[in-house]
């Protein structure tokens, strides 16, 4: 990182007639220059300026020398734009909730330089959050602490069907170097001006559930607020993002800006969000940073989990045109991918807690079919094994329409399609699932209910 710069002013003179002698006179200067430039692990700039008076050739050399400063966030992968000086260090983004399950969760935030961090754990048993010390869960791999402007801290060993309280802490590295850690300012999410957040974990023996799901905002916050607006939070367990909420990543601010600012203002740091990749979250530059912001369990973006009645197979959808497309300039192996989302999913549908929820839902961002190369690799490579495991329903995206498939063509179960500008939702009641899709006015557009009840 640049400082600052130095000036640096060289002067060479020579009487005249002993110009053979300027070889060696430059050749001393530039030995110079490089020394100041190593030092200052810069490149200097430099210009000089010869004159001739009185049988005296006068050289002056200017070196303009940047002047370098290492610090931590130099070394660091992840580097947030912070203008030194400018700025206290601070939470910038979030927190949110990622991969909530029975007994753990995965709490996200960003700052605006690069720190350790860990969250304080509370329970909800009416006590001030420093009613006593709390627990401690570090941002930390392989018995390090993490260094970095991204924070992830899994929480786990909690009790099923449990409301918790956190609050989460970040403390500048402002220089790292050698085995010398220099720390600055801690920040942390507020406890006092506002009730600490909370998240209650899942649990299988959860009488019911519901849900609600967007997908294709393509970075429209006015949609996605006004859909969100249409939510009762109290007797909702859980949000799905079903792909497409950006058209293409290039930063972690357009991240941010695009959809996700808005994610935490509204529910994110307290409900659960369970994202299932689109197409278009491969797309641009930091689309390969996606996993830092959204990691799923064990290190895919393809998981299952169970909330009350119901588990969720969520997939990642891949592009929808072949690797080999002109568009992907040769960055895509997606037909590898999905036979490993295949592979994977052969497993999960023997798990004990997906054999026994009363519905199995799949969420996935493009609707298997033979339309385009994307649609029919996935109706290749997973339908089979979906028609398999008896699944009751499949939700989609990525057409910006609203419609429902019923069985039939080789498909076993009903595919719902949701729009663009419309919001899903699904409840478990009595043994019937109860869908319906909604518009920014709260109109139904599209209903479905599926009945396990006898
Ligand atoms: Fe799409």
């Amino acid at each position: 990182m640049i400082r600052g710069s130095k000036i640096h002013i060289i002067f060479l003179f020579l009487p005249s007639g002993k110009e053979k002698y300027w070889t060696g006179g430059n050749f001393m200067v530039f030995k110079i220059i490089r020394k100041l430039g190593t030092l200052n692990m810069s490149k200097p700039l430099t210009c000089f300026i010869q004159m001739k008076k009185n049988n005296i050739i006068f050289s002056i050399y200017f070196l303009l020398i940047p002047v370098l400063q290492i610090t931590a966030r130099d070394y660091l992968t992840v580097t947030p734009d912070r203008p030194l000086g400018q700025q206290p260090f601070m939470i910038t983004h979030g927190p949110y909730l990622q991969h909530l399950g029975e007994t753990g969760v995965t709490i996200i935030w960003t700052t605006n330089g690069s720190g350790v961090s860990w969250v304080e754990l509370a329970p909800d048993d009416g006590t001030h959050f420093y009613h006593s010390e709390r627990p401690r869960y570090h941002a930390a791999s392989h018995g390090l602490k993490n260094v970095s402007a991204v924070h992830r801290v899994r929480v786990g060993g909690l009790k099923p069907g449990t409301r918790y309280r956190y609050r989460v802490y970040s403390t500048e590295v402002v220089n790292y170097s050698g085995m010398k850690v220099e720390y600055g300012n801690t920040v942390a999410s507020n406890v006092y001006r506002q009730l600490p957040l909370t998240f209650i974990t899942n649990d299988h023996s959860k009488e019911e559930s519901a849900f609600v799901m967007l997908s294709d905002i393509h970075g429209n916050n006015e949609i996605m607020r006004q859909l969100l607006g249409l939510v009762d939070w109290d007797n909702t367990d859980m949000v799905f993002f079903n792909g497409d909420m950006y058209g293409h990543l290039e930063s972690q601010q357009q991240l941010f800006d695009d959809f996700m600012d808005t994610a935490v203002k509204i529910f994110a740091g307290e409900i659960p969000l369970y994202y299932a990749r689109g197409n278009h979250e491969a797309r641009g530059v930091y689309a390969h940073n996606f996993s830092d912001y959204f990691p799923g369990p064990e290190g895919h973006l393809y998981y299952m989990f169970r909330q009350g009645p119901v588990s969720y197979l969520v997939f990642d959808s891949g592009e929808d045109k072949p690797d080999s497309d002109i568009e992907y300039h040769g960055i895509a192996v997606f037909d590898d991918y999905m036979e490993q989302q295949a592979e994977w999913l052969r497993n999960v549908i023997n798990d004990e807690a997906f054999i026994s929820s009363d519905f199995k839902i799949a969420v996935i961002h493009i609707p298997p079919n033979h339309s385009w190369y994307g649609a029919g690799r996935i109706y290749e490579n997973l339908v089979p094994v979906l028609n398999e495991s008896g699944i009751d329903l499949m939700l989609c995206g990525h057409r910006h329409r609203v419609f429902v498939h019923e069985p039939g063509g080789g498909i076993d179960f009903p595919i719902v399609e949701n729009g663009h500008n419309t919001l899903l939702h699904a409840e478990t009641k009595g043994g019937r699932l109860i869908l319906k899709i909604v518009d920014i006015e709260g109109g139904v557009v599209e209903s479905l209910v599926i009945d396990r009840s006898d």
